[in-house]
């Protein structure tokens, strides 16, 4: 590198390795997010009133040093997910683990729990304030925590230093001034200023040119092996996703359809959704295209989703009993998926075969 930094100044995730490799280093248990609809006057008497089931009793894991890749259709509850991991929403219901530690417990505290979390958004404008330079938005989260300011703005440089701009050239810059990959690259210092362990990058690249989209997943990459982090990245790329992660969950209708390592979820996915998801994707490979229909329509609206399975009314495997049993999560070989299919006893015609795509 052509800018001599220390990588010591900028210092490693903090805040201890306390389970070890072994165990997660975010849990999440049941999760669920409802939100509210405008009551109407009868409903405000009655006390009754719908409901939008974004997130609708989620459990995942995700270990140490691992990118878990996020993906589902639009409106699947991804984005509601992860501004629940950033305690950004109150969830509904459910509990987070953090480290063996229960986020909000006087063990683990909100306010440590969130300087180990931190996040990038897909509009490299929202977490900028358009009046400070990009060195004082990268040292703001640190002074927030009591790092004094002379130490927080070298910590700034370094790590501009890091994601490639020149501090001499743009610390004194204002966020209009620098190109949307620019802006994201200071989105990433900014993130990893308060020595974060996880960072939750919710389409963090997507709206990216592509040669550029592919210098900043790169860059993330180098990033996370040289701090040691953890990373959610939620991406409607399949591409992307693929190639960033270690492992996938994929969501439908504010639930897990399925989760596993990232190579045998796309080169053998379980879940029917899944199956459809993957065959919208272009193969670059002629001789590998998917048998499976590519999905029709829009996913059912999550005020009133459909009962059993979610994914029933667009499934080509469907049958009656998926329309009144809702799927548990089951887990084999390091692999999860929620469909009756894989459920052995579940009623299903088809529960005992063993399904993978062609
Ligand atoms: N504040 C809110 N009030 C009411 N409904 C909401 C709110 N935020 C999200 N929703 C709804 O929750 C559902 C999940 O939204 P979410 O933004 O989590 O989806 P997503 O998977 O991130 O989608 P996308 O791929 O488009 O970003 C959607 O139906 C959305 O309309
Ligand atoms: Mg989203």
């Amino acid at each position: 590198m052509s800018i001599g930094i220390s990588i010591d100044h900028i210092g490693a995730a903090t805040g201890g390795d306390r389970g070890g490799p072994a165990q997660p280093l975010l849990t999440v248990n049941r999760l669920v997010k409802h939100f509210d609809l405008k009551k109407s006057f009868i409903e405000t008497l009655i006390g009754g009133g719908k409901v939008v089931r974004a997130v609708d009793g989620v459990d995942f894991r995700i270990m140490k040093g691992e990118t878990l890749g996020v993906v589902g259709e639009s409106g699947c509850g991804k984005s509601t997910t992860a501004r629940l991991l950033m305690h950004l929403i109150a969830p509904s219901a459910g509990e987070i683990v953090f480290d063996g530690e229960t986020v909000g417990s006087p063990a683990l505290p909100l306010r440590e729990y969130r300087r180990q979390v931190q996040m990038v958004f897909q509009d490299s404008y929202s977490s900028l304030n358009p009046r400070l330079t990009i060195q004082d938005s990268i040292a703001f989260g640190p002074q927030v925590h009591g790092v004094p300011k002379i130490e927080s703005i070298s910590r700034a440089r370094d790590l501009l230093a890091r994601v490639g701009l020149e501090p001499r050239r743009f610390a004194g810059r204002y966020p209009h001034e620098l190109s949307g990959g620019q802006r994201q690259r200071v989105n990433i210092a900014r993130a990893l200023a308060s020595k974060p362990r996880l960072v939750i990058l919710d389409e963090a690249v997507s709206a990216l040119d592509k040669s550029v989209e592919a210098q900043v997943l790169n860059l993330l990459m180098d990033l996370k092996d040289e701090f040691g982090l953890t990373y959610l990245f939620i991406s409607h790329d399949l591409h992307v996703v693929r190639y960033i992660s270690d492992r996938v969950m994929v969501m439908y209708l504010g639930k897990v359809a399925e989760t596993g390592p990232a190579e045998a979820v796309f080169e053998q996915p379980l879940h029917p959704y899944t199956r459809a998801l993957l065959s919208s994707m272009p193969s670059m490979d002629p001789d590998h295209r998917t048998e499976e229909a590519a999905l029709v329509g829009d996913p059912p609206n999550p005020i009133d989703p459909p009962p059993g399975c979610r994914f029933h009314t667009r499934c080509p495997q469907a049958e009656a009993i998926c329309a009144r049993t809702v799927p548990s999560l089951e887990a084999t070989d390091g692999r999860e998926t929620a469909c009756l299919i894989h459920e052995p006893g579940s009623g299903h015609s088809r529960a005992d075969a063993v399904i993978y795509a062609a």
